[in-house]
């Protein structure tokens, strides 16, 4: 073979390659007028062009990549790339699919007169690009999410361990302070005074202590720790007994108790003493925030829950200061008073956190409204439950 023919050879191996080619290629004038293309460029620009018209390049790519007439006669002497790898998102004819076709295109110029395009369909690059961004998107926010949810939980943790050491220290130092008394004075004072001293230190050590219980089923609560013994028995005698536990109180602040007498008999499956520490609570808070000469009036009655269940409705009504709306739920939350009784005639603030805690380990609900008149009304829905062999066992909250 001589020079002639190896040049006339490799001509034609370069054409073939051009021809058979995944990518596409044209070659244009300045103009964009077509002086060559193979069967894939043919086949991209008709999903762009209806009319089939692909006499020229850069009208056929005007409605997705505009302006690269311009950008091809701004220099017709540098020869190499003009631009690398514009993305132009092609319209889908059939609006189901849901990924659009992304065409990539690439303008070499080869000398002052031709230019070269590259063409490649490069839709699942993009979609994967696209889902990537997506993913970082989401990991991003996941992370802002949690982030925003560990500070949230440590300032809880701050102001908890805020509101424990306030709870704490007030007790303390009453014991304290009346130990020290009792100490300087115990020859001289009075008997009456000593023994005033010594009752004043028996209460805030109750105090204490009671806060100290509560602390403790708080975190055995939201340790999941707390064990709930659920035993089908009557409600109505439970509620009967813890108010018979309330009726020195009432009767020391002038307060009628009304309603035990009228209580049906009412099974369900409870954690008796848990319930009774719910009850309990709503009686003294019905007690401790009501004018004297007023009534708490307690009734039960079977009925159906706003989730369609059976259930026994217990309510405790008073006829005190009630609640401001705003607070109706806020009351549930650990250390939270009700601005209309911030005048320390509250107590820690523990005692509805712990009932809602405690009624919903029996799959109950418990809230606050006010009635009408005046006053508040406590309501727990229990539902009445099937003693299932699960349930009867011990149970973990
Ligand atoms: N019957 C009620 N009438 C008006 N306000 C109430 C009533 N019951 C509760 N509250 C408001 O809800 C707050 C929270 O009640 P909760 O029982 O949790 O705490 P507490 O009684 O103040 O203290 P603790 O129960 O820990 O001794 C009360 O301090 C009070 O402001
Ligand atoms: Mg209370």
């Amino acid at each position: 073979m001589n020079g002639e023919e190896d040049i006339g050879a490799e001509y034609e191996a370069l054409l073939q390659f051009v021809y058979m080619a995944p990518v596409g290629i044209v070659q244009v004038t300045n103009d964009g007028t077509v002086v060559m293309m193979n069967p894939t460029s043919a086949q991209l620009l008709l999903t762009i062009v209806p009319d089939g018209n692909l006499e020229n390049l850069f009208t056929a790519l005007a409605p997705v990549v505009p302006g690269l007439r311009e950008l091809v006669s701004r220099d017709s002497t540098a020869i190499g790339p003009l631009c690398q790898d514009l993305r132009a998102n092609v319209p889908q004819p059939d609006s189901r699919e849901k990924d659009p076709c992304v065409l990539s295109l690439s303008l070499i110029r080869l000398d002052s007169t031709r230019v070269m395009a590259l063409l490649s369909d490069v839709s699942i690059v993009a979609k994967r690009e696209r889902e990537l961004r997506e993913k970082e998107t989401w990991h991003k926010a996941s992370l802002q999410l949690a982030l925003d949810a560990a500070q949230a939980a440590n300032k809880a943790k701050s102001e908890f361990l805020a509101n424990i050491s306030h709870e704490l220290r007030t007790p303390m130092h009453a014991i304290s302070s009346f130990a020290k008394l009792g100490h300087g004075k115990s020859s001289d004072a009075p008997r009456e005074k000593l023994q005033r001293y010594f009752e004043n230190i028996d209460g805030s050590a109750s105090r204490l202590n009671r806060l100290l219980t509560d602390l403790l089923d708080l975190a055995k609560i939201e340790s999941g720790k707390m064990t709930f013994t659920l035993v089908r028995c009557d409600v109505g005698r439970t509620l009967a007994a813890t108010m018979a536990e309330f009726e020195a109180m009432a009767h020391e602040r002038g307060v009628g108790l009304i309603g035990a007498g009228d209580l049906p008999v009412a099974y369900a499956c409870i954690d008796e003493a848990r319930m009774k520490q719910v009850f309990a609570n709503l009686l003294s808070n019905a007690i401790k925030f009501s004018p004297k000469g007023s009534s708490v009036s307690v009734a039960l009655r079977q009925g159906t829950a706003e989730t369609g269940d059976e259930c026994i409705s217990v309510s405790v009504c008073d006829e005190g200061p009630g609640i401001p709306p705003d607070e109706l739920e806020a009351v549930f939350d650990k250390f939270v008073q009700s601005t209309k009784t911030k005048t320390g005639a509250g107590g820690t603030g523990l005692g509805l956190p712990i009932a809602r805690e405690i009624v919903a380990a029996h799959k109950g609900r418990v809230w606050a409204a006010n009635r009408p008149d005046r006053g508040t009304e406590f309501r727990v829905d229990i539902p009445i439950g099937v003693p299932s062999a699960e349930r009867n066992e011990r149970m973990v909250a």
